[in-house]
């Protein structure tokens, strides 16, 4: 639908309808001229405030003192997924100084010396994934690239056996649909099969004497000097296994996309792989592929000129200040050598800045190295299908073909 279309009175951000051919990008522009914050009704008659602009979206991820993940949660509905009572137990959910002690559990698990160690596996992960397709000359990048890449690497990073990989992808399908579900805590019985599944885990690592994984690393976790308990163990498992997995996913698949759509950037990565690194910042930043975090105020205050009451709910929208004119020169234009691009793909910085950045940023960079030299002459080869979801970007299908590459060395 035309961006012009959208009356700022009485319009739904949150409509699928404006996400049908991706995130609406023109509408966005649009809200940031002229309604940057703006009070978004809901079809229950309730309402929040949408937050377009790049330095309101950091001003507010920043001032935990006043905008809270905690209240009521970090999606629209406080139950929405799980019910508010569990879901408080994840980290995203979660203000300090709470957070900064369960933060810190996992922390060390991230740190640049952990993730850059894990190249090499990550590698021969792609490259076996990549030698399943590479002589067919084409295949769905989703279904055969994005999705087993980030999956594998979660589950080995867990510790727990390669084929249980369906599994962990059935869980966060059925997340991923309880988050577009109007039904509150549509995904307790999912999490109830995954806690089961974590126990088993935990047994099995526990008797072969591992301590390396993340699941041995749970275990042993430690919060004011006593144990995680079950729940606290889980939670934190399920936040892993959905936050890690998805996200990546879409951004491999999105980006692979945008790719498509300017081949002679893709042409540029194929000739010099050390273009990579700055490519994937460009297409964080394109992608975007988490839209939306909901926070609540805790203070009446004003942010970009609106007042905000105390209790009203108010929405980063990500992908619209990564393409905020204020902060990056031709937004709309894709370009794999911007320097740095400041983007808001893992969130608008502060405490909950994404965990995983570290270890998104080497998987992508691992794949479209080897994709790039091993693909081929990429061309899309059929219809691409989008996931219909106003909060998550990403695609369901993406068809391509192309001509089989060297399997080692540089050329
Ligand atoms: C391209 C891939 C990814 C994207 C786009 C992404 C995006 C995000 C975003 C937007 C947030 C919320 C930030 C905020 O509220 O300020 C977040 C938080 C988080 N992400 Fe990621 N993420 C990605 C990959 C990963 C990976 C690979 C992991 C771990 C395996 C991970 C683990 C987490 C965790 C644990 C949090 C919660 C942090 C906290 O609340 O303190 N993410 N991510």
């Amino acid at each position: 639908m035309p961006a012009a279309a959208f009356d700022l009175e009485a319009d739904d951000l949150f409509d699928l309808r404006w996400h049908a051919d991706g995130p609406p990008h023109a509408l966005f522009a649009r809200l940031r001229r002229e309604a940057p914050v703006r009070w978004n009704a809901l079809p229950d008659g309730t309402g929040c405030w949408t937050v377009l602009g790049h330095a309101e979206v950091a001003a507010i991820s920043r001032d935990h003192e006043r905008f809270s993940s905690f209240e009521r949660g970090i999606f629209l509905h406080p139950d929405q997924v799980v019910p508010l009572d569990l879901s408080r137990n994840l980290l995203l959910y979660m203000d300090p100084p709470q957070h900064t002690k369960y933060r810190l559990v996992l922390q060390k698990a991230f740190v640049p010396r952990t993730v850059n160690a894990l190249e090499g596996a990550i590698r021969a992960r792609v490259t076996r994934v990549l030698d399943r397709v590479v002589e067919q000359g084409r295949c769905d990048f989703v279904d055969d690239v994005a999705v087993p890449v980030p999956l594998g690497v979660l589950t080995e990073l867990m510790g727990v056996p390669e084929e249980d990989i369906p599994r962990f992808y059935a869980w966060t399908e059925e997340i991923e649909a309880a988050q577009r579900s109007p039904e509150p805590g549509a995904a307790v019985e999912v999490f109830g099969r995954m806690a089961e599944y974590l126990t088993e885990q935990i047994a099995r690592q526990g008797a072969e004497g591992r301590a390396d994984s993340l699941v041995t690393q749970l275990r042993d976790g430690r919060i004011d000097d006593r144990p995680l308990n079950d729940t606290e163990i889980f939670v934190f498992f399920a936040l892993l296994a959905f936050a890690g997995n998805d996200t990546t996913r879409n951004t491999a698949a999105t980006g692979m996309l945008a790719l498509l759509e300017h081949p002679d950037q893709l042409a540029e990565l194929r000739d010099d792989p050390s273009l990579v690194p700055g490519a994937v910042e460009e297409l964080l930043r394109w992608t975007s592929v988490v839209q939306w975090f909901n926070r609540t105020a805790l203070a009446d205050c004003e942010v970009g000129g609106q007042r905000i009451a105390k209790g009203d709910r108010v929405v980063l929208w990500y992908p619209s200040a990564s393409r905020d004119e204020a902060v990056f020169d031709e937004p709309q234009r894709f370009d794999i050598h911007r320097v740095k691009p400041d983007h808001d793909a893992f969130g608008g910085g502060g405490r909950h800045f994404c965990l995983g950045a570290g270890l998104a940023r080497l998987e992508l960079r691992v794949v479209f190295e080897e994709v790039t030299r091993r693909l081929r002459d990429l061309r899309l080869d059929g219809e691409v299908e989008r996931v219909p979801s106003t909060w998550a970007h990403g695609l369901v299908h993406l068809p391509v073909a192309f001509t089989p590459g060297p399997r080692e060395g540089t050329a």
